[in-house]
């Protein structure tokens, strides 16, 4: 057993003797400026990562940094209000370290959302983009180091990290919901900075539909372990250049909070029928 094993024991152990009564199998991730899905949790019980030894801290603004475990549209779920970006410094391992412990906690489906910028002209700023593959260009992955076969094989398969059930539900509820929803390949880049016109251009080239600085860690590490995955993009700007502009984390936000009601309407739609 490695060291990050046993902190995977640990953080589970520490949320377990927490959690009241409910028993979720979905988790949550909420990407920047997507917090307000939290506030629609019921019977909320919020525990601040600060409070759990062993789990790393958020650094980013938008980030909260909280669990919250609740009922959304009648299902338990666990969110992570605040994720965990390499750019913030955090070893690629810790990411692992995370979605593990949720794997102990019995988490079988993981839900990712994410601010990008789009690729492709046609999928303007204030949509949705479901995630139905990844191009991981961070140069990093969140599973180096000794494997623990109990979590997961040495080399998974990629190929269906995204859940194909999960993709068809998510279409369907999106079609039922009203709600217009892209389909494309999220590419992962490391950050913090946005990128430069030629990257965006080499990006499109490679197939990418998205950009963004994060995810991939987190659906390597859930598809590793057997998880089923859903990853759903709201797209915050174009990529930088695209429109001779200028990407900005203030602008992300702002969008991102232009497709928070969509991205809630979505992701509790989502979660009822799986
Ligand atoms: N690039 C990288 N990450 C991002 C972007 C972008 O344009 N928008 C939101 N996250």
């Amino acid at each position: 057993m490695t060291d990050k094993t046993t902190d995977a024991f640990s953080i589970a152990q520490q949320i377990q003797t927490q959690i009241n009564k409910i028993t979720p199998q979905i988790a949550i991730i909420l990407g920047s400026g997507l917090g307000s899905l939290a506030k629609q949790i019921g019977a909320a019980q919020v525990i601040p990562y600060s409070e759990i030894k062993g789990f790393p801290q958020t650094t980013v603004s938008g980030h909260k940094g909280c669990l919250i475990l609740g009922k959304l549209n009648g299902k338990d779920v666990l969110c992570l209000q605040g994720r965990f970006h390499l750019y913030e410094g955090h070893q690629p391992q810790v990411i692992a370290t995370v979605i593990k412990s949720l794997k102990l906690l019995g988490i079988k489906t993981l839900i990712v959302t994410n601010a990008a910028g789009s690729l492709r002209s046609e999928i303007a700023p204030g949509n949705l983009m479901l995630i139905n593959d990844h191009i991981n260009l961070s140069g990093q992955n969140p599973l180096i180091g000794p494997n623990d076969d109990n979590f997961g094989p040495r080399f998974p398969a990629m190929n269906k990290a995204y859940s194909p059930d999960l993709i068809a539900t998510a279409h369907q509820v999106a079609k039922q919901e009203n709600i217009p929803l892209y389909d494309g390949t999220y590419l992962m880049v490391l950050g913090p900075n946005f990128e430069t016109a030629a990257e965006i251009r080499a990006f499109q080239i490679l197939g990418a539909d998205a950009v963004g600085m994060s995810t991939v860690p987190e659906v390597i590490s859930a598809a590793y372990c057997g998880m089923k995955v859903l990853g759903i993009s709201a797209i915050t700007n174009y990529g930088a250049g695209m429109q001779n502009n200028t990407p900005s984390h203030e602008e992300t936000l702002e969008q991102a909070d232009k497709c928070a009601a969509n991205m809630c309407r979505l992701v509790s739609s989502i979660i009822k029928e799986i």
